[in-house]
């Protein structure tokens, strides 16, 4: 998604930005562009090209801009498609120019209102509807503070902006609605960035605006106000560096380091939030005992890979808490006029925690009458994190990799410990949370074993590159890992896929199932086995080719068109987040032989700003 910096110092700026683009990269974006101010006369010199931060960096190369303050933008196509003039920052008359991270819903109206007074676009983008409304509030005698915040009044949609103009230099106006925007307070340098993760390099030190707040930002000071024009006084906020190294490490891709590191993050999220014996409950919160112990009934909402989990949580739940549960995709769930049950949890799950459906799943469900709201999260810093009652860290690392992997696992295991908890407090016996814990001790060993069927799914991976459509099954709290099963492979090698519960296969895709059909079945052991392989035999009998993960001992027989994979055996209740392990290495492997763009797969963004 659309990524924004921005700096303003007593030091040339071009190196900053482009540090701060290049760390934005993760998000996806198919242009990127630079516009630094002349500070001896204001004006502007502006690069965009359609591509990558490099392409950016080797014509800046050649052809270096001064100035001590600029803003700079990655772009992920919305309105317009991918090419110089739709790319940010957008211009008018040389004399204002502005970033945009957002939808801005009103812009057909807006811009035919412009147009008939005289205006004139240069793209096809919505956001340049900004750029000139701002600029018809400057006409009219304002400062440019001034005329974003009236110019914001008259926007629809959710946007996080930054705009600078000729008459004031070296200032930077930001302001923000529905999008991410933090803002970095340096030595001589202050700066704006889509997160704290793009301005690492330059400050530990932070402020966070709020929805409809404005920040002006100079070399030496900030000032925050509302969206009524009255200055706000907001704390300065410490964010240590966590270490998070962003490169490869060795690895060809961000997603190969980030699914090796599993067992490092397991760990890492389990650190002081069990004991030898049982879960520690105040990891969901010094209140948890109460809220839990209050809660009768939880709705969890995520996108994507999240929503997988939180379908997973719902299994997990009912089961051992014996608590009803909802699993719903934020983007449903926000538009739904869901009955509420009396005493009810809302919990997101979002790795980026700035997933713009699920910030308005949360919003919604603030307005209703939930007993708590509780966020699982991978960044501290996040709209998510910040704004719900509670938030427990994922830990899972700086997750680069469009796709998501380790933010997974580890949000898995937190809703697991969430279960117990709840469990507990609903008379769940002691041993059987003790043996769960046992398990979970051993979890990081179990998943370095899993790890070790890279090289099989390498070989194995061959198989799938030219199939066109591949079927993923699995019941139970296996139904949800065949879905991330089959995302993953969609994502990355851009192979239809589809995940279904093996119980359903009857009711309509065994229509699909011929010899060219790879049908992956996920088929631990467990009460379920007997169910799954009934439905395998469905499969069999209609020439499809079986691919079974599956444990020692499932007596599946392995032919011609049936081969096993054998997974290490685990505790019954954590098998889904071992057997998601070997899904992510063949999609992965299948990906590496395709040759797809692995870390930035098309189309998709790794943090979905806007709805
Ligand atoms: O940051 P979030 O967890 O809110 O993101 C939700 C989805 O956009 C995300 O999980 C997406 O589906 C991933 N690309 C899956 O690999």
């Amino acid at each position: 998604m659309c990524g924004i910096v921005g700096a303003t110092g007593t030091a040339a700026v071009q190196a900053t930005l482009l540090e701060g683009l290049s760390r934005l990269e993760y998000r996806g974006y198919d242009s990127a562009g630079i516009a630094i101010q002349n500070t001896s006369n204001g004006a502007f010199n502006r690069v965009r090209v359609v591509g990558k931060v490099q392409q950016l960096v080797d014509q800046l190369e050649q052809k270096p801009i001064s100035g001590s303050a600029g803003i700079a933008h990655t772009r992920w196509a919305t309105h317009g498609k991918p090419s110089e003039r739709n790319s940010h920052p957008h211009m008018l008359d040389g004399r204002l120019t502005l970033v945009h991270n957002g939808i801005i819903e009103n812009f057909l109206e807006l811009r035919a209102d412009i147009t008939a007074r005289g205006g004139r676009f240069e793209s096809d983008t919505d956001s340049e509807v900004i750029v000139h409304l701002v600029a018809e509030f400057i006409h009219g005698g304002m400062n440019l503070a001034e005329a974003v915040r009236r110019g914001m009044s008259k926007l629809e949609g959710a946007f996080a902006i930054g705009l600078m103009s000729s008459a004031e230099r070296g200032q930077i106006v930001a302001a923000k609605r529905g999008c991410p925007l933090v803002i970095g307070i340096g030595k001589n340098a202050n700066f704006i960035g889509s997160d704290v993760l793009s301005l690492r390099s330059f400050t530990d030190r932070f402020l966070f605006l709020e929805d409809d707040e404005l920040a002006v930002l100079d070399s030496e000071q900030v000032t925050i106000f509302d969206g009524d024009g009255n200055q706000v006084d907001r704390a300065t906020e410490i964010v240590l560096d966590q270490g998070d190294r962003i490169d490869k490490g060795g690895y060809r891709h961000f997603m190969e380091k980030e699914i090796h590191a599993q067992p490092e993050s397991i760990r890492n999220t389990l650190e002081g939030r069990i004991t030898s014996s049982e879960v520690v409950a105040q990891t969901f919160g010094i209140e948890a005992v109460d809220v839990l112990e209050k809660t009768e009934a939880l709705t969890i909402v995520g996108c994507g890979t999240s929503f997988y989990a939180a379908l997973v949580a719902r299994y997990w739940i009912e089961d051992l808490a014996r608590v009803p549960c909802d699993a719903e995709i934020a983007s449903e769930f926000r538009y739904r006029n869901a009955a509420l049950p009396k005493n009810s949890l809302f919990l997101s799950l979002s790795q980026s925690g700035e997933s713009a459906d699920t910030i308005a799943a949360l919003r919604l469900a603030q307005t209703r009458d939930y007993l708590h709201t509780m966020n699982i999260g991978n960044v501290t810093t996040s709209t998510l994190m910040r704004d719900s009652d509670s938030a427990i860290a994922m830990r899972a690392g700086v997750e680069v990799s469009v796709a998501s992997t380790k933010a997974f696992t580890t949000v898995l295991v937190d809703l697991l410990l969430l279960a117990l908890v709840l469990a507990r407090t609903r008379g769940f016996p002691g041993e059987e949370e003790r043996e769960i814990v046992r398990a979970l001790h051993t979890l990081p060993e179990k998943i370095e074993q899993v790890l070790g069927l890279k090289e099989r799914m390498q070989t194995l991976a061959e198989e799938f590159v030219t199939k066109k459509h591949v079927l993923f099954l699995g019941r139970g709290t296996h139904y949800p890992i065949a879905m991330e099963g089959a995302l993953k492979l969609k994502e990355l090698s851009y192979t239809h896929a589809e995940g279904y519960p093996a119980g359903e296969l009857k009711h309509g895709p065994l229509a699909l199932v011929d010899r060219k059909m790879p049908v992956v079945a996920v088929a631990p052991s467990n009460e379920l086995l007997r169910k799954v392989q009934s439905n395998l035999q469905e499969v069999r009998a209609r020439g499809g080719k079986l691919y079974v993960f599956t444990d020692e001992g499932t007596e599946f027989v392995p032919g011609p068109d049936v081969t096993i994979i054998e997974v290490p055996e685990v505790h019954r209740v954590l098998s889904p987040i071992v057997y998601t392990i070997p899904l992510q290495l063949l999609a992965y492997h299948i990906a590496v032989h395709k040759g797809t763009d692995i870390d930035q797969p098309r189309n998709i963004a790794k943090s979905v700003t806007v709805e």
